[in-house]
């Protein structure tokens, strides 16, 4: 089922998640939910604020074409997996830890910023712990373009969006927009009583 993407200016958007507790297959039908709503606006991750629940959650998955290797490292569980093993990811509870490396910068996009990009700096290499869906706890350690969603996406989940993080220039940039944005999900809001 296609779910409603919050666009920035949604209050849920700036939450703390709760914890995930209930392992239940509601939880994995949300799981799903959300993998479809993603793919069906092009993303590669999305976390549970951006759907209107305040949960510990998000989902992230690459798709490569065929013979296509992904330009990042990881390992799931201590070993080196194939990469469609370890996708879709579905992460209750995330925690991470930032591995010695560097930082780099990149333009991201997210889905609660319909068409608005900017350099966000970001660490090269991060451990993250979770459970899946059945509530399974895991371990992925990952770098590059993984590392870099891992972030953002946990970021949602504490309230924080990938503005708050943009280099300065790039944010100014698009400053009129983002508050335009802010303007009109408020009204849509306003206009359907939420
Ligand atoms: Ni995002």
């Amino acid at each position: 089922m296609l779910l409603s993407i919050r666009k920035f200016g949604d209050p849920v958007l700036r939450e703390k998640g709760e914890p995930v507790t209930d392992f239940s297959p509601a939880l994995a039908q949300l799981a799903t939910d959300m993998l479809e709503t993603m793919h069906a606006a092009k993303g590669i991750g999305l976390a549970a604020p951006q759907i209107g629940q305040s949960l510990q959650l998000f989902v992230i998955e690459f798709l490569l074409k065929d013979g296509e290797e992904p330009e990042f490292s990881f390992t799931l569980d201590g070993k080196n997996v194939p990469l469609a093993l370890a996708m879709p990811l579905v992460a209750a509870n995330p925690k991470i830890k930032i591995l010695p490396d560097d930082e780099w910068l990149y333009d991201e996009g997210c889905l609660s910023f319909p068409g608005l990009v900017g350099a966000v700096a970001r660490q090269e290499k991060v451990r993250l712990n979770y459970q899946d869906a059945q509530g399974q706890p895991h371990e992925i350690i990952a770098d590059g373009l993984f590392a870099r969603c891992i972030q953002h996406e946990y970021d949602h989940c504490q309230g924080v969006l990938f503005i708050d993080r943009m280099e300065k220039p790039d944010l100014l940039k698009i400053q009129t927009k983002v508050k335009q944005l802010k303007r009109e999900t408020l009204a849509r809001l306003k206009e359907s009583g939420h």
